[in-house]
């Protein structure tokens, strides 16, 4: 039940992640209004207490209020979680901050993990551009949002400059089954998010393929890490965060998940539909798609190597085929 003293709290997408960070918000502490992009799902979420699109099988907490109205998530409200698609944030909220409806002491939480291909910024840097007076804070990590709805246990981590913001966002997430952590890295973290996407792909891939021994998982998890730890570095992250829940731990959740849409994309792949039937398919692609194409461009920039990614590139793009791509992979292999 939302208590008196605890912050109110603002929520902008209550698809599958907003939805479950909501319910988990309101059950804890505190009362929360959500933005929702499509209206049927504010009907239902307003008058049903559910939300089948997004999030079904769950009952949600009568605290948790939807609208369709942006202005009216940023109106006093003390944390502002953005739970959509990294090119959406912009087109949403600008609105908002030209109209100077943001208080400079909410903090901003994004949780997206992409990149926005009209810019090319990150989600987290989106945040910062648009909300500069603002504390922002990078939610990322291991978190399958229908998992931890469901209760499952499970530990995020947070990201900011300051331990006082991130102190605020902990307040209002902590339960006994989900935990948060604390970094000042938030280049690393984000990174982490970002790029286990491309790698998640691959593996639907060869999964798809019936390419499934441990033996190859182990490796391709393995020079996974080592290609988003090596090009992370380069783009000023610390490696120890990628040895940890925000890197290694993202990486082996969603590469696993029989829930990722990243994972999916590679599953039709390997059955050898092509990439418009596919986003025809899924409505839009995956975000490890851009990130793969704008994470080799850096790395040919700042004269990092990735061949586990390039090689993916060939293969999704029909240049080689997945077994060829495997053997020649494997053949080449070194431990440096
Ligand atoms: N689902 C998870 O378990 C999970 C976990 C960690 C991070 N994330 C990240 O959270 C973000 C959202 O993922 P999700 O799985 O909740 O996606 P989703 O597909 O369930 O929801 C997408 C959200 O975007 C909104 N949307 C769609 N079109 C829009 C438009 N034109 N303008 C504005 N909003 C629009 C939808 O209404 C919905 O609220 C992604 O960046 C994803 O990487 C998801």
């Amino acid at each position: 039940m939302p208590q008196p003293d605890k912050p109110s709290v603002g929520l902008i997408g209550l698809g599958n992640l907003g939805t479950a960070i909501a319910n988990l918000v309101t059950t804890n502490c505190c009362a929360v209004i959500g933005w929702e992009y499509d209206a049927a799902v504010v009907d239902e979420i307003n008058s049903q207490h559910t939300n089948q699109r997004f999030l079904p099988g769950i009952s949600l907490d009568h605290s948790l209020r939807a609208t369709t109205d942006v202005s009216q998530v940023f109106g006093g409200t003390e944390i502002v979680f953005l739970a959509i698609p990294a090119r959406f944030i912009r087109p949403t909220v600008q609105a908002v901050v030209d109209a100077g409806l943001v208080s400079p002491d909410t903090v901003i939480v994004n949780m997206a993990k992409g990149i926005d291909a009209e810019t090319g910024l990150t989600a987290f840097q989106t945040t910062e551009m648009l909300f500069p007076a603002n504390p922002c804070v990078m939610l990322s990590g291991p978190s399958i949002a229908s998992e931890f709805a469901h209760g499952m246990p499970t530990i995020v981590v947070l990201a900011g400059s300051r331990d006082a913001d991130l102190m605020r966002v902990s307040r209002v997430l902590d339960t006994r089954h989900f935990r948060t952590r604390f970094s000042h890295d938030t280049v690393g973290v984000e990174l982490g998010g970002l790029l286990k996407n491309i790698y998640a792909i691959g593996l639907g891939l060869f999964d798809g393929q019936g390419i499934t021994s441990l033996n190859f998982r182990a490796v391709y998890l393995t020079i996974a890490l080592e290609e988003m730890t090596r090009l992370g570095v380069a783009m000023g992250a610390e490696a120890k965060t990628f040895a940890y829940l925000a890197g290694m731990g993202d990486l082996l959740a969603t590469s696993l998940s029989g829930q990722s849409h990243n994972r999916h994309l590679g599953e039709l792949l390997s059955q050898g539909r092509d990439l418009a039937a596919i986003q025809q398919e899924m409505g839009v692609l995956p975000e490890g798609y851009g990130t793969l194409r704008i994470a080799l461009n850096l790395a040919e920039k700042l004269y990092v190597s990735l061949p586990l990614a390039r090689g993916l590139w060939d293969v999704i793009n029909g240049r080689i085929d997945a077994d060829r791509f495997i053997f020649s992979f494997i053949r080449d292999f070194v431990e440096d």
